[in-house]
């Protein structure tokens, strides 16, 4: 079987698990639009890495405080799980992952602007 029978629509291959570092974010180009994966106790999780405060891609050169993503430049914080901010108001897009073989799969919905 091939690694391309077992992956959903819409995956797109990222990289191997073992090039994220634990405890640690990345950054990624995945479907044209910026993602920071973190590889957290064990899990990956993607989230948009342009910080919604300044539009600044940093996000993946966060560190990780009590499941949340704390942003390197002034500290906003977006869960991992939700992308949301500790008050539960809007904060980062999440996408979902899938690790297949040791290799990091994600589904990246690219944005749409209205002109
Ligand atoms: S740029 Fe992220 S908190 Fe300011």
């Amino acid at each position: 079987m091939q690694d391309s029978d077992q992956v959903p629509e819409g995956f797109e291959k990222v990289c191997l698990l073992s090039e994220l570092q634990p405890g640690k974010g990345s950054r990624f180009i995945v479907n044209d639009e910026e993602v920071a994966l973190f590889n957290i106790g064990g899990k990956v999780y993607a989230l948009d890495n342009v910080c919604p405060h300044q539009h600044s891609p940093i996000i993946y050169n966060g560190y990780e405080d009590d499941n949340f993503i704390a942003c390197p430049a002034h500290g906003w914080r977006f869960s991992l799980e939700t992308g949301k901010k500790p008050d539960g108001t809007r904060g980062l897009t999440t996408y979902p992952v899938m690790i297949i073989e040791g290799t990091v799969y994600c589904k990246v919905i690219p944005k749409k602007f209205n002109w």
